[in-house]
């Protein structure tokens, strides 16, 4: 494992996939042992797969409890049915909370049967302020730099809001659904600024595709235009990459 500063930014470059999920899983538990009715912000996609299952052997050998914890998911297909398989609500269930001892009570995400998109969506940045404040936000990042689904725009958007996802982020997903035509248009994301808020962010990167993104993140100007940039105004995130996603970082070429 090497440590990297940019900033405040510490990248933690593991070899491979398997240590990276381990080392950010270990960081995602830490934070919720020391922090009583931790309140976990979570991401879903392929990135973070290997961090949730190594949080489920940490809750099962006794090493994290989640009975006290709530979570808040960055974003949701919208519309989408909760009992679609391709909904974040089922990947959750699926992935973690049906395989720790959380309250299913207390896993939030934005509501799927409001009377629309926008009022889902101011509703649930509501209920994100009326908790207290996040203690770590869980993100992965698109190829194109979204985190959530804040994709390239003009603006960093603030609150949680209604997305149109972009056709390089549709075909990216589209690996999850029959075909293209199925994946959803539109999501309900977490804005930039819900994010930002959070008293840390955790990041997970990994494989060869994503090492430009990742460069960009971290090196290039901060723009709207590639969202994860907005991360270097943050004052704690570390970002666990394996080594692949780190090659232009480490080596200035992809391994
Ligand atoms: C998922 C999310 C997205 C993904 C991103 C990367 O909740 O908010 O920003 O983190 O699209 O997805 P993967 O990990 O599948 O490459």
């Amino acid at each position: 494992m090497k440590n990297y500063y940019f900033g405040d930014i510490e990248l933690i470059v593991c070899d491979d996939y398997e240590k990276m999920s381990k080392a950010c899983a270990d960081y995602i538990a830490e934070t919720v042992n020391n922090t009583p009715g931790a309140v976990l912000g979570l991401a879903t996609g392929s990135s973070p797969v290997g961090t949730y299952k190594e949080l489920i052997a940490l809750n099962k050998a006794g090493h994290v409890d989640f009975s006290d914890v709530t979570t808040f998911n960055l974003d949701e297909y919208y519309p989408i049915a909760e009992e679609n398989d391709q909904s974040y609500h089922y990947f959750m269930n699926d992935n973690l909370f049906n395989h720790v001892n959380i309250k299913k009570s207390n896993t939030n995400f934005p509501k799927l049967d409001a009377p629309d998109a926008n009022i889902s969506a101011s509703d649930y940045e509501k209920l994100i302020c009326a908790s207290k404040r996040v203690n770590l936000q869980l993100v992965g990042i698109g190829l194109n730099g979204h985190i959530g689904f804040n994709e390239p725009n003009d603006v960093y958007p603030a609150e949680t809001h209604y997305e149109k996802l972009t056709e390089s982020t549709r075909q990216a997903n589209s690996r999850f659904f029959k075909s293209i035509d199925e994946v959803p248009t539109h999501a309900i994301t977490m804005g930039i600024g819900t994010i930002m808020r959070a008293d840390r962010i955790a990041m997970v990167v990994s494989g060869e595709n994503k090492a430009e993104i990742l460069y960009k993140t971290l090196k290039g100007d901060i723009t709207p235009r590639v969202p994860s940039t907005a991360l270097r105004f943050h004052r704690n995130v570390k970002i666990f990459a394996d080594a692949a996603a780190a090659g232009l970082i480490e080596n200035g070429t992809v391994v």
